[in-house]
């Protein structure tokens, strides 16, 4: 039996999909009777949801459990557990770097860990960690909705896994194969979504065009969900060149709750570099995606994930990458240095750009894309547009902060409005990336 109430904290690294897994772990956990609290100090139960996919990200949360291990030494009754993508990647590292977690439990298990606390928490202190790493393809959480405290927008999984194996990511061994959730529990999931005040969704996948069930594709998928009444827009993440439709851009064009904002990853813009990162695609057809999606849809908002310093990257290759993103002028970009990851081809590949090199491109890149997308922002001064409500602003109680259909960040003065609404609003002056709106 759980001890009534136990409480939890539970902190999220990484990406969108793992904010979800973390909503899917809240809702198995608050079903069972635990109680969700804000403060690790309080907490009973201490887990950490990981992220493996740059090493930058893995030292985080490795250094973040490393210091939780002084909340152990207070209480030793005190459960740490580490979930996500860490577990799947370095489970016996992991339980030897730092003897004092209590439970390492991987994507596919969390249906478990009511049952792993408890058996914990009723076990003496100082025993070996608990390690239930296995991947399950058949594992899609389908029958859990995912905890939601009633924000304006939410995240629902479509698909989960990745089968691209490219060569410098790990996603593919950490998360497992590649699987579509049935339409009908994706609409039944939105459906209860929206009665706990959702407006806006964000289907979630590691490539959402490879969304397939029943006969039914991404473009379907889109339709359905945005058919859903009370639902004011739908957003997705993130998509592939290989796999991506035109019929997508279509239903953007045609279905105004489907927001005209994509994000494509590039990588590189060197054809060689793209080839041996194992894409699927030259740099011609992802220019040429890009002409007919904007074509299709003229205000469609860009943006992609660039890494500089892959293995053998030349200067000329790089110089390619920044002729790419000229090109194309991306609304915005996430750009990374290169590291090698466990499992992965590229691993094998000698890491051979130098250190002070990676930076070096990491900077121009970054500089070039900041120039781009302030011009582009810059572009949509004096544009009316609506903004969906998501809350009062961070920086200023009498104001609201919304986004604009293309995902523009706007705050102005609160007048009556509520959270959830869409007001239509004149795009004034630029701070930093963020609009001033005023009544239009
Ligand atoms: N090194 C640097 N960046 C990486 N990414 C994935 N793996 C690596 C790696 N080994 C980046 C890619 C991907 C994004 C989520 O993270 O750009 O699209
Ligand atoms: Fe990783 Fe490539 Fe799959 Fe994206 S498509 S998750 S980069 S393997």
């Amino acid at each position: 039996m759980i001890p009534k109430e136990t409480s939890v904290f539970l902190q999220t690294y990484g990406c969108q999909m793992n904010v979800a897994d973390s909503r899917t772990v809240e809702s198995i956990l608050l079903d069972a009777g635990f109680r969700s609290v804000g403060n690790p100090d309080v907490a009973e139960v201490i887990l950490v949801n990981t992220c493996a996919v740059r090493e930058s990200a893995e030292e985080r949360a490795l250094g973040q459990l490393a210091s939780l291990s002084r909340l152990k030494t207070q209480d030793g009754n005190r459960i740490i557990g580490v979930l996500g993508c860490i577990p799947q990647e370095m489970k016996d590292e992991l339980v030897r770097r730092l003897p004092f977690l209590d439970l390492v439990v991987g994507l596919d298990e969390y249906r478990q860990l009511p049952y792993l606390i408890e058996e914990r928490l009723a076990a003496a202190p100082g025993q070996p960690a608990h390690v239930a790493a296995k991947l399950n393809r058949r594992e899609l959480y389908d029958d859990v909705a995912p905890h939601h405290s009633g924000g304006i927008t939410a995240f629902v999984t479509i698909t989960r896994g990745c089968d691209k194996f490219c060569s410098f990511c790990v996603v593919p061994y950490v998360r497992g194969r590649e699987r579509s959730r049935p339409l009908v529990s994706i609409i039944a999931d939105v459906e209860q979504l929206v009665t706990k005040g959702a407006r806006e969704v964000m289907l979630l996948g590691q490539n959402v065009d490879a969304y397939q069930w029943d006969g039914k594709s991404f473009a379907d998928c889109l339709e359905a969900v945005a058919a859903i009444e009370g639902l004011q827009r739908v957003r997705f993440l993130t998509s592939h060149p290989q796999d991506i439709h035109l019929r997508i851009f279509e239903v953007m064009r045609d279905n105004p709750k489907v927001c005209p904002y994509l994000h494509l990853p590039i990588q590189s813009g060197s054809n060689r570099i793209l080839a041996v990162m194992n894409r699927g695609y030259p740099r011609e057809r992802y220019l040429e995606i890009i002409e007919s999606a904007r074509e299709i849809v003229p205000d469609l908002a860009l943006s992609t994930d660039i890494i500089v310093g892959f293995p053998s990257e030349t200067e000329g290759e790089f110089d390619e990458t920044l002729d790419l993103v000229r090109r194309v002028r991306f609304d915005s970009a996430f750009m990374f240095k290169y590291s090698a990851r466990p499992h992965t081809k590229a691993a094998c590949m000698p890491d051979n750009v130098p250190e002070t090199e990676k930076i070096r491109r990491l900077e121009a890149l970054i500089s070039l894309q900041k120039r781009i997308s302030r011009e582009r922002n810059l572009a949509q001064l004096g544009r009316v547009d609506s903004v969906l409500i998501e809350g009062v602003a961070p920086k200023s109680s009498s104001q609201w902060f919304g986004r604009t259909p293309d995902f523009r960040p706007v705050v102005f003065s609160q007048n009556g409005e509520m959270p959830g609404q869409v007001v239509r609003v004149k795009l004034g002056e630029l701070s930093g990336f963020t609009f001033r709106g005023h009544p239009a």
